[in-house]
């Protein structure tokens, strides 16, 4: 028999066993199709007396890995996943799932109604819907805790994190780990079942193991600083506090209702928004996406500070082979032990072995000169931020490289065109800016200029992912995006406590709204005098209140240098810890009265709408300028550089929920407290509003 389950589910019989192949990529989503070709799966086991029992297995590159998310938003057509469990569960044969790849959300769900579940040694497994703001709601908040323990089962369910089949085996997930074919293994399995009449196993039949009810409290607290302001983790805690004492059927209609309550809420829509948009960001605006990468698989990183440190670690995790070219002996065996410090975080964090360590730290070569360049693929630039130096360095490595090597600039600031033009090949040349640390943060900014070959584009995104960032493709623009915008929440920031606000109120509005630090303590950590160093570097295109504005001055010239001096916007004790501080709300003062400022109290309302709509109207230009391709790639930008809350999509979704039309009225407002300077509405808007159109169409 060879039956066709339906396009997406294939059946296929080897003796007494039915095996359904879902085949729906690219990652074997739970599209309606899968759904129905299961259930006719389950129909064909039930009905043919001569089948025994099914294997539940996946083409491609996984088992099925949850939800179609394309799916959701429409009403959703039967059968529903509820209801291919509910036709597992109450399945008189044993069914196996077999499974690879990654088995999450509604995949793990399926697999956790089987009778049995055997994996290859490299599968994962996991519920990550609370990461979109969701739960599973169709068995695995009723079945998990059954199968693996109360406090490991909450563990997996309200931080989404996966584990792998090692693990899945000692915690009783798995009944058997296959090295060899999977499927063979599977039938082999199923056979030795039938053999010896083993039968169906019912997760919803087996006892809630006994657990500390304290654990659930702790954990509470423990999620409610881990996933501050979001939903879904606590609600998780609910869930599976309510499954211990409720019987089966009855838990798992509450698990479903709560479920389907969670689609609805505006923080799963704002994270499944993200979730789109991160990998839409992938795609490169005007640039088909066959286009193919050029190899990289040597690299060079030249100047051996920082960032070229924190580069050259990215490459070396990658296992690239970086030859880092630095001015001295001395500041290259510096970088040196800078980058093996590096690397032995990473062995503390358990990314890697001692081994794998040391093979990485042997990739690197130091190199004084550019001579030995010949044979590298693309070359980050990651000398100080001076248009002088860093043409130089680009003319020093056209001459030393091969015609097809890309060179790439890490400038945070500077002109990419004409850093393009300082060389004959300004197709060979983009932009990679890397955030500090650059081994740690996920963001990478690339540039592309208005010469740049589009596969040279291609390669650096393929690139960054490589290095697992989050690639984000960008235009030319003073500051690109995530510093542009910033400095206009800096701007303000400065502004409101000329104002009258004082630091510690208005890093308490906006870590209360969600970002993990507010700016003033973000500047102590910086240290005032690198913040007074970039206001003299910008101080000739600044208006004159902008000018005026030099609270930053002030704090230098009080010796207040931030927390590496004891002393910033807060004081700090011995241990670091912050708190006000009365000489600073003097010096403010101070700086009102010579100002002419009439000091007020400023609202928590106020400081964060001018903090935000500063920064939503400068991204409006920036999408205007076309040196952002979407509003979604703003929000990845924020959510993955500067910690703006996930559960609110980033700043352009957020605008776009609290309103056009009223982000738009905030703008006029302020623009009449503050002045046109800083907040005259972006043309964007206004056309958006007038055309009753929100950011996303
Ligand atoms: N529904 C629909 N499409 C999905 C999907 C889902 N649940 N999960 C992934 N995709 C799509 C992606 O949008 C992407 O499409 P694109 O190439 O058109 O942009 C493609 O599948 C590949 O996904 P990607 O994340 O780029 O691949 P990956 O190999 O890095 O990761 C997964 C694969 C499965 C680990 C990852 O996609 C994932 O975590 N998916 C979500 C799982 C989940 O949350 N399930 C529960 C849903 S309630």
């Amino acid at each position: 028999m060879n039956a066709i389950a339906n396009n997406a589910v294939t059946l296929d019989r080897q003796g007494g066993v039915l095996v359904a192949s879902v085949n729906n990529p690219p990652v074997n989503a739970l599209s309606h199709a899968v759904r129905a070709g299961l259930v006719g799966a389950i129909d064909a086991l039930e009905d043919d007396p001569s089948a025994q029992a099914l294997v539940i297995c996946c083409e491609g590159r996984t088992f099925i890995a949850g939800a179609d998310l394309r799916e959701f938003g429409a009403p959703m057509k039967s059968p529903l996943l509820g209801e291919v469990i509910a036709r597992l569960d109450a399945c008189a044969k044993p069914v196996i799932a077999a499974m690879h790849g990654t088995a999450l959300g509604g995949g793990f769900e399926i697999a956790l109604a089987c009778s049995y579940r055997i994996a290859v040694r490299d599968a994962r497994f996991g519920l990550p819907e609370v990461k979109l703001g969701l739960l599973p709601g169709s068995g695995g908040i009723v079945r998990l805790p059954r199968l693996i323990g109360v406090e490991a089962a909450l563990a997996m369910i309200s931080e989404g994190n996966q584990i792998g089949a090692q693990e899945a085996l000692d915690k009783g997930l798995l009944d058997q780990i296959a090295d060899g074919d999977l499927k063979a293994a599977s039938i082999a399995f199923v056979r030795q079942i039938v053999e010896s009449a083993k039968g169906v196993r019912r997760t919803s039949e087996l006892p809630v193991p006994s657990f500390d009810p304290a654990h659930l409290s702790a954990k509470r607290t423990e999620l409610a600083r881990k996933f501050k302001g979001m939903n879904a983790p606590q609600i998780a805690v609910d869930l599976i506090e309510m499954m211990t004492t409720t019987p089966f059927a009855e838990a798992a209609e509450k698990e479903y209702a709560a479920c389907k309550a969670l689609i609805a809420s505006p923080q799963s829509r704002a994270l499944r928004h993200l979730f789109s948009a991160e990998r839409e960001a992938l795609k490169i605006e005007g640039i088909p996406a066959d286009i193919a990468p050029r190899p990289v698989n040597h690299v060079a990183v030249v100047g051996p500070g920082t960032m070229g440190r924190g580069i050259t670690t990215c490459f070396l995790m990658a296992d690239l082979p970086v030859i880092l070219v630095g001015r001295s002996d001395a500041s290259l065996s510096k970088a040196q032990i800078a980058i093996a410090a590096m690397l032995d975080g990473n062995v503390k964090r358990g990314a890697i072995s001692q081994t794998e360590r040391d093979r990485k730290l042997a990739m690197l070569m130091l190199s004084t000169d550019y001579n030995g360049l010949g044979a590298v693929d693309l070359v980050v630039e990651a000398v100080s931020e001076n248009i002088d130096t860093k043409k130089q360095v680009f003319r020093a490595l056209e001459e030393a490289l091969r015609p097809d090597a890309i060179i790439a600039t890490n400038t945070s600031f500077l002109d990419i065109e004409e850093l393009a033009s300082s060389v004959s090949r300004p197709e060979n040349v983009v932009g990679m800016h890397f955030f500090n640390p650059a081994n740690i943060m996920k963001l990478l900014e690339n540039v592309r200029g208005s010469r740049s070959a589009p596969d040279a584009l291609a390669t650096i995104t393929a690139l960054g992912k490589r290095l697992g960032k989050l690639p984000v493709m960008v235009g030319r623009s003073e500051g690109f995006v995530a510093n542009r915008m910033l400095s206009k929440r800096t701007r303000e920031a400065q502004f409101l406590l000329e104002e009258g606000a004082t630091p510690w109120q208005v890093d308490k509005v906006l870590t209360g709204f969600g970002f993990p630090i507010g700016p003033f303590a973000l500047a102590d950590l910086a240290g005032m005098d690198i913040m007074a160093a970039a206001r003299a570097a910008r101080f000739a295109r600044m208006t004159p209140r902008e000018q005026r504005c030099n609270i930053v001055d002030k704090l230098v010239a009080a010796g207040r240098l931030g927390q590496k001096s004891g002393a910033g916007y807060y004081r700090y004790d011995a241990e670091g810890k912050r708190s006000p501080d009365p000489q600073v709300e003097q010096i403010l003062a101070d700086h009102g009265a010579e100002a002419g400022i009439v000091q007020r109290q400023i609202t928590d309302e106020e400081i964060l709408e001018r903090c935000l709509y500063a920064m939503v109207n400068e991204a409006a230009r920036i999408l205007e300028e076309g040196a952002a391709a979407r509003p979604g790639d703003i929000d990845v930008i924020w959510a993955n550089g500067f910690g703006f809350p996930r559960h609110l999509g980033g700043p352009m979704f957020y605008a776009q929920e609290a309103g056009l039309p009223h982000v738009l009225e905030a703008l006029e407002k302020y623009a009449g407290m503050v002045g046109e300077d800083y907040f005259k509405p972006a043309a964007l808007i206004t056309r958006l509003v007038s055309e009753g159109r929100g950011f996303y169409g």
